[in-house]
This record gives structure tokens, sequence and C-alpha cells, in this order.
């Protein structure tokens, strides 16, 4: 298993090409599904969970060419089966069960497992089935769900943590052949969201309030091949911002949607980081003298949990005491033990960790775990002084298209090694 290894210190400098989002490519793959002509998707990001999901759709049936950044699918004959030794190990691709639904009546799908960040229950993925009329049982760690003919209805998709991501986009594309109207209250308005509508009404779907808390679909009788390019990836912008911003460097974000990671940005500014947006981009200065700020994940348009981690070594460099909730996911704080292996000082009281910002980080040996954990811990070790070595690497290859190449073209000093 490869792991990474920084020399820290360095102040990045240049410019950045920020890749299409993960989170948006993995649903409107399965979007696919839906429709048996051929559907053509750019700008995917070349990593492995998007190399994964091109599995799953070709298990299904569908036939997939995939060439530098770009797919074409073609679903023409496909079964309603996702086996589990693939969807266990990959949580997004849960994503399937909606298309089956629209396309078939009809779907077996794994019960997708828990991760390091929590139980990931989908409990909302099935209630959302069975507001369209699909009969769902869970057996033998199998999803099993039937209908004869889907009917449009009215859903409710806020659980204890607010709403659920892919548990919104299953229920849109499911609706998307439904017979009827349906209305999804408490929707999840992340842009990933947004990016699937639009890429579902382009293949002839009648969806409204996309982005919204309510989103409406008008059921049509099917729906037609579409080209679409995808959008930025949010969580990658934020993360390289952040290395900017721990490193006291200069760096210009392409590629990017500012308007995306508002909550981020004005998180950043209020810690003193200076900021300024432009047209798909955004450059990062040094702060004159950061500050400690608290932060409290939430739903979109609120501070994204996906940031959290990275967040935190910001304020580790920023002098004073920051509080951190997270309250989306009930156990990812997976970083804050690698983090004191660095030196840093936290402790966690139940949601929240208490940061002590401000005292010097030193390299060390550091175990990735959580795709996010390990970004922090990547950022931890582009400020720290000396050598970290980042291992089991592949947990960050899932969600970060060439991270040690992308920091190396910034100035940072880092390279990929073949573990032990
Ligand atoms: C998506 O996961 C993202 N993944 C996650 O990014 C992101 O952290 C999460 O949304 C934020 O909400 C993809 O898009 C592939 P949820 P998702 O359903 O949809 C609870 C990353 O690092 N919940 O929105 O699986 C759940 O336990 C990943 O890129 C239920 O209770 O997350 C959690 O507490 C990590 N019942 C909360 O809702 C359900 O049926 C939000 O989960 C579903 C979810």
């Amino acid at each position: 298993m490869d792991c990474l290894v920084i020399n820290g210190g360095a102040t990045l400098k240049g410019e950045v090409k920020i890749s299409g989002a993960k989170n948006a490519a993995l649903p409107l793959m399965a979007a696919t599904l839906l429709t048996r002509e051929e559907c053509v998707l750019r700008n995917l990001p070349n990593l492995s969970d998007v190399q994964f999901m091109a599995r799953i759709l070709k298990s299904l049936g569908a036939s997939v060419m995939m060439s530098r950044g770009t797919i074409r699918v073609r679903a023409k004959k496909i079964e309603g089966f996702g086996d589990y030794d693939l969807i266990r190990k990959m949580r997004g691709s849960i994503c399937i069960l909606g298309p089956l639904m629209g396309r078939l009546n009809e779907a077996k799908v794994s019960m997708p497992g828990g991760c390091v960040i929590g139980a990931r229950p989908i409990d909302l993925h099935l209630k959302g089935m069975r507001d369209l009329g699909a009969k769902v049982r869970v057996e033998a760690g199998y999803v099993h769900a039937k209908a004869k003919e889907l009917v449009g209805g009215e859903s409710f998709l806020g659980g204890r943590c607010g709403p659920t991501v892919l548990g919104t986009a299953n229920l849109m594309m499911a609706a998307t052949l439904a017979k009827g109207r349906s209305v999804i209250h408490s929707a999840a308005c992340e842009p990933e969201i947004e990016d699937l509508a639009k890429f579902l009404n382009a293949m002839g779907a009648k969806i409204s309030g996309a982005g919204s808390p309510t989103i409406t679909i008008r059921g049509v009788r099917r729906l037609g091949g579409a080209e679409h390019r995808v959008i930025p990836d949010r969580i990658e912008a934020a993360t390289y911002a952040l290395a900017g911003a721990v490193t006291g460097g200069d760096i210009t974000l392409r590629n990017c949607a500012p308007g995306h990671l508002s909550a981020v940005l004005d998180k950043m500014r209020e810690a003193g980081v200076r900021l300024q947006l432009g047209r798909g981009t955004l450059r990062v200065l040094p702060a004159k003298q950061l500050r400690s700020v608290d932060i409290t994940t939430m739903p979109h348009a609120g501070f994204p949990t996906d940031v959290q981690a990275q967040m935190m070594v910001l304020m580790l460099k920023s002098p004073g005491i920051s509080i951190i909730t997270e309250r989306i996911f009930e156990s990812r704080f997976m970083h804050v033990n690698e983090l004191a292996r660095m030196g840093a000082d936290i402790s966690i009281e139940g949601p929240s960790a208490i940061v002590k910002g401000g005292l010097p980080l030193s390299g060390a040996d550091v175990m990735a775990s959580d795709l996010r954990a390990s970004a922090a811990l990547v950022l931890a070790g582009l400020s720290a002084s000396g050598v970290t070595r980042v291992n089991r690497v592949y947990h960050i290859d899932r969600g970060y298209e060439d991270i040690d190449g992308k920091l190396r073209a910034l100035g940072a000093n880092i390279s990929r090694e073949p573990g032990q």
C-alpha cells in the first residue's frame, strides 16, 4: 500500500486545476441506467471511486467506455442485481437503487454497510422507494425492492441529521419514471443534487426545485440519452484552498465554483485568510494574522462535513481555542489521534473537538482512514516541520485526482512511495 512522503514547510505558490466532482459523478453515472440510449459524461475525475462505479455499471449489463475524463454508457439491457462484493466496497454505489427501480421496477442491491465515519443507514432511501409504491424488504444483507409500477407520491427525507444526499438522488431518479407527480420534502440542497437534476432534465425528465428543500418531479414514460459536463469538485477546491492557507501561500484555483463553497470561504475569511474570487477562479493569499474560529457542520449550504477535518488543520495554525462540532456523522474525528502524533492538542467532548491552535506541528508517520481525514493529514504534513509519511494512501486516491502531482506543482515537497 503506497504512502505519501511530505517534507513540510514549503509555502505553496501557483495554480491548481480543480477536477470534476466525485460526489456528482457517482449519481450521474448511476442515472445513465435510466435509459437504453447512450449517455456521455465529461469532466469526470480520474478516481478509484469513479472507476469502481464504471465496474458496477458493467456488472449490471451496461456497455461502458471511458477515456480521459469522458465516459460513454449505454444501458441497453440491464439486470437489477447489485452484487454484495461490489456494493459493500463503496457506499456511494447505493445510488444505483433508484435508477434500477425507475427502469425495471425491481432491484436487489446489497446493503452498503457502515464505514469509519458512521453507521451510514439507508432507512430514508427505502422510505422513499416505499413512498413510490414499492414493496421493500431487507433479507440476508440485501435490499429487495419491487413494484407493479411506481406511482408518484409525497416523501419527507429529513433524518436525525437533516436531509440525505444520496437518498434524495435515489428518490429523484426513480420518480422520473413513476406515474404522476412526486414531491420530495426536506430534500438535500447540495450542488451535486442540482447537477443531477440538470442531467436528468436533459434526458427528458421534468424536475423542478432541485437545490431547494422541495423538489417536484412529474413522471414521464421514458428517458433518452444526453450529454453532460460534471460540475467542479467543491470539496477538492476547499481542500486546496486550505492547503494554501495552512502554508501561508499564494495559490489560485482554476475551474472551480466558489459559489458552491460559500460557508467554507466565509469561515476562512473569519479566520483571517485573504480571498479573491473570480469567474471560475479563487485566489488564496496569506493571512496577516490567523484567528481561531468555531465551526459546526451542517447540511448544505452550511459548513460541509467533508471539509471539517481539513479546516481543523487551519485551526491548528491559528492561535487560540477553536471548537469544531460535527453534526452530520457520529464518528468523524478519525484524524484527531493522528494529528496528535504530530503534536496537535485537541480534545474531544461529545460531538465537538476543542482545538488548541498556534502550537508547532512536527512530521510523523500517520495512518490514513476516512477519505477527508486523510486529506487533512496531508495538509498537516505540508505545514509541519520535518517529514510526514501518510500511509494507506489508497483512501485519498478514492477522492483526490493526482493529489501529489497537483501539490508538487504548487511547490510542495511530496512524493509517493511504495508502502510496507
Ligand atoms: C453524501 O453521502 C456524500 N457522498 C458524503 O461525502 C457526504 O459527507 C454526505 O453526503 C453529506 O451529507 C456522496 O455523495 C457519494 P447522507 P450520503 O445520506 O448521501 C444519515 C465524501 O467524503 N442518514 O447525506 O451517503 C447519515 O447517517 C463523502 O466524499 C440516515 O439517517 O450521506 C448521516 O448522518 C463522505 N438515513 C446523514 O444522514 C439514511 O437513509 C447524512 O447522510 C441516509 C442517511
